[in-house]
């Protein structure tokens, strides 16, 4: 028997741009077809939402989804799954696979590979320099229309500052925008944590603050030079998100991101040497973590991406120093952020709601990010009230790196749709 693809959706608070009120949704062929009450029934299965909350499908612009070429660490299957259980129906990957993403075959073969997948929809964004090395200019023209949303070198910073204004310049002429990952990698010099009080407790090299900030403000200086826009990615330090507090005082059209481990941890985690607590850009200090929430509600930070990294266990596995960085992100990425934000009452949960799914997408042109009548059904449900305990175990993702299992967090994905399909959470839908 073949399975109806109209659901009504009821009881829950749903999130629209003029938003929330508790009332029914529609969905048919793939779209949302009516927000309101009593809605026409007939045909459609009911989804119980009462108690939750009925959001846009979360949005991603910045993750690590590792094909082609290191399918040990992920896939675009389990990666796309991992995102669905997270809430995400739309992700942007980054361009450092192997082959890197710096041409229009490898995009156009993410892409193919992506809608083989499932139904998340996955946004390429390409290199910056060939290779990653920081040098040669990419084909813009040819990656903006294998379908590249936007051009990083993410990863890696691009070193040599007249290659990134070039950058700017070329982006601008294809409508791309660029995304700046920024690590001065000489002022980094060797260190593996944040520099301060508890990288000297325990003897491992830091990092100065220093080496993002100063590629911040250089950054900044270079798009408001070329008049054009540029997204820094995961601002970590409260330095960072001062100077670009003062950029956009200053008229430049910069945007920017943190991820949810620098609002919930600190570099006191890497006290037991814990691998998974390795990151780049670095847990930073209470300080920091209070500047960034802070920089979050003032707009400051536009929104949040969960940078999700994940790696092989024998990436994670070895002494601290070797060990890769990044943490699997996708699926604690909402309860950390409704736990640290809304659940200490420090942010509406709209403006959390807005921060990861139609500010994002605005940054980065995707049409996703709200929810109309009319609109592509991607809606996530979820349970605010939910405490649930981390366990990395039962991660989707390849990658079981986080520093967080086993830690009590509230509010739970428990369904996503994607292009009107359950992508996540049938058996609580079907319930
Ligand atoms: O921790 C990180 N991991 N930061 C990055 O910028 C890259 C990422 C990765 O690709 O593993
Ligand atoms: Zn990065």
């Amino acid at each position: 028997m073949s399975e109806t693809n109209t659901f009504v959706i009821k009881g829950g608070a749903v999130l629209t741009p003029s938003g929330a009120k508790t009332c029914c949704l529609r969905v048919s062929d793939g779209h949302i077809d009516a927000i309101g009450e009593n809605l026409d029934e007939s045909g459609a299965r009911i989804i119980d939402a009462s108690g939750m909350w009925v959001v846009p499908g979360l949005v991603d612009i910045h993750c690590h989804l590792r094909e082609p070429g290191y399918e040990e660490k992920e896939d675009i299957a389990s990666g796309t799954a991992a995102a669905a259980r997270g809430g995400f129906t739309s992700i942007c990957c980054m361009a450092n696979t192997n082959p890197v993403n710096d041409s229009a075959v490898v995009t156009e073969f993410i892409k193919r590979r992506a809608s083989l997948a499932g139904p998340i929809h996955v946004y390429p964004i390409a290199a910056l320099t060939a290779g990653l090395q920081g040098e040669q200019l990419t084909e813009v023209g040819e990656l903006a229309e294998a379908g590249a949303v936007a051009l990083s070198d993410d990863g890696k910073s691009v070193k040599n500052a007249q290659k990134m204004r070039l950058a700017l310049c070329y982006a601008k002429r294809f409508g791309l925008k660029v995304i700046s990952h920024p690590e001065d990698t000489d002022l980094v010099n060797g260190g593996v944590m944040n520099e301060g009080y508890w990288s000297t407790a325990i003897g491992l090299p830091g990092t100065t603050r220093a080496a993002e900030e100063t590629i911040i403000a250089r950054d900044c200086m270079l798009a408001a030079i070329e008049n054009t826009g540029i997204h820094i990615a995961h601002v970590s330090t409260a330095g960072g998100a001062e100077i670009i507090r003062n950029a956009k005082r200053l008229g430049a059209a910069v945007t920017c991101e943190t991820a949810p481990h620098y609002l919930y941890a600190t570099d006191e985690w890497v006290r037991d040497y814990d691998t998974n607590t390795k990151v780049n850009p670095p847990l930073r200090t209470e300080d920091d973590r209070r500047a960034l929430i802070d920089a979050l509600l003032d707009g400051t930070i536009d929104c949040i991406a969960t940078d999700h990294a994940p790696h092989h266990v024998d990436d994670k596995n070895v002494e601290y120093a070797l060990a890769a960085s990044g943490i699997s992100g996708f699926e604690t990425a909402f309860g950390i952020c409704w736990t640290a934000l809304v659940k200490t009452g420090l942010m509406a949960p709209e403006m959390l709601f807005d921060k990861l799914t139609s500010s994002p997408a605005k940054i980065l042109g995707l049409d996703a990010g709200t929810l109309k009548e009319g609109g592509t059904a991607d809606i996530t449900i979820i349970d605010p009230d939910a405490e649930w305990t981390v366990d990395s175990s039962k991660f989707v993702s390849r990658g079981h790196n986080t520093p967080f299992s086993g830690s009590v967090l509230t509010g739970l994905v428990k369904c996503t749709i994607a292009g009107g399909e359950i992508a996540y959470g049938r058996e609580w839908a079907c319930r």
